[in-house]
C-alpha cells in the first residue's frame, strides 16, 4: 500500500548501488553458512554423536569451558585431556562435573572410569595431580562462579554488538524491497535482532537450567531463516525482477 511513496526500490538503484548491496549479501550469506558449518564442526560432536544436539549446547556452547571461568576439570577435557577418553566417557565426566560432582556417583561411575583412563598417567607419574583420590579430584571440579558470569558479559557484549551490524545492514537493504507489506518487511527485519536477544539471553538461563538450551537452537534457526529470507528476496529483486520487467516492455512495444 506504501509502495508509492517508496521513492528507491531494489529494481531501479543505479548499478554501483547493486553492486555494493550485492557484495555485502553475498559476503554476509556466506558468513552465515560458515558460521552454521563451524557450530556443527566444533560443537556438533560435543557429546559423541553427530548432528547438533541439546547436549551438545549445553555441554559445549553454553558451558564455558575456557580458563578460570570453569572447572580444572572441565577446562582440561575440552583442553590437553580431551583425547584422553572415549566421547561418551568425556560426557560422562563433563555432566557429572557440571552436576557438581556428586559423591554418591563418585565410587560406582566415576571412579572406574577415571582409573580406567586417566590413573594410567594420574596416579602413576610423579607431580601429576592423582585424580583416582576423591578429595584431589575435588579441587579439580570445583567451580568460578564469578569468572563465568565475567566471561560470559564479555562474550555476550561482543556477540551483541557485532551480529547487530550484521543484520543492521541486511535490513537496510531489505528496507528496499517490494512486493511485501510494509508490516510483513518490519516482522523479518525485526525478527534477527528479536532472537539475536533470545540467543543471548539464552545463554545466560541454559546456565540456571539446561532446558533452556532449546532457545539457543530456536534462536539460531528464526534468525538463520529471516536473514535467508531477505538475502535472497533483495538479491532476486536487484537483479533477476528488472529482467521480467524489461522483457515484458518490450513485448509491449
Ligand atoms: C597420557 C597421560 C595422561 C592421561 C591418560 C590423562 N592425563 Fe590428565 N594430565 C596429564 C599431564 C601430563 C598433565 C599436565 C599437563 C597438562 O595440564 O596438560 C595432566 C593434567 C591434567 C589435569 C590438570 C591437573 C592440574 O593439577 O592442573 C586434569 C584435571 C587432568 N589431567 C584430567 C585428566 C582426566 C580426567 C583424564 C582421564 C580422562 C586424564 N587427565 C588422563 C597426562 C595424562
Amino acid at each position: 500500500m506504501d509502495q508509492e511513496i517508496q521513492r528507491f526500490t531494489l529494481g531501479n538503484l543505479t548499478l554501483p548501488v547493486k553492486t555494493l548491496f550485492t557484495g555485502y549479501l553475498m559476503a554476509i550469506g556466506l558468513g552465515l553458512l560458515m558460521a552454521g558449518v563451524q557450530i556443527m564442526l566444533t560443537h556438533g560432536m560435543a557429546d559423541g554423536k553427530p548432528g547438533l544436539s541439546v547436549d551438545d549446547i549445553v555441554y559445549s556452547y553454553h558451558g564455558n569451558h575456557e580458563g578460570a571461568a570453569s572447572s580444572k576439570l572441565d577446562s582440561k577435557l575440552y583442553g590437553s585431556m580431551k583425547d584422553n577418553a572415549p566421547p561418551e566417557v568425556r560426557l560422562q565426566l563433563l555432566k557429572w562435573a557440571d552436576a557438581g560432582a556428586p559423591a554418591s556417583e563418585w565410587e560406582g561411575k566415576i571412579k572406574p572410569q577415571v582409573d580406567q583412563y586417566c590413573a594410567p598417567c594420574h596416579a602413576n607419574m610423579p607431580g601429576l595431580a592423582n585424580i583416582s583420590d576423591k578429595a584431589v579430584m575435588d579441587q579439580m571440579t570445583k567451580h568460578d562462579e564469578g569468572a563465568s558470569i565475567a566471561t560470559l558479559t564479555r562474550v555476550s557484549h561482543i556477540h551483541l554488538f557485532g551480529i547487530s551490524f550484521i543484520f543492521f545492514f541486511v535490513g537496510w537493504i531489505f528496507t528496499y524491497a517490494t512486493g511485501f507489506t510494509p508490516l510483513t518487511k518490519a516482522i523479518l527485519i525485526f525478527t534477527p535482532f528479536g532472537f539475536l536477544i533470545v540467543d543471548v539471553a539464552s545463554w545466560w538461563l541454559t546456565k540456571l537450567n539446561s532446558n533452556f538450551a532449546w532457545l539457543v537452537i530456536i534462536g539460531g534457526f528464526g534468525y538463520s531463516m529471516a536473514s535467508t529470507i531477505m538475502i535472497f528476496s533483495s538479491l532476486y529483486q536487484m537483479w533477476i525482477e528488472p529482467l521480467y520487467t524489461f522483457k515484458a516492455r518490450l513485448l509491449k512495444k
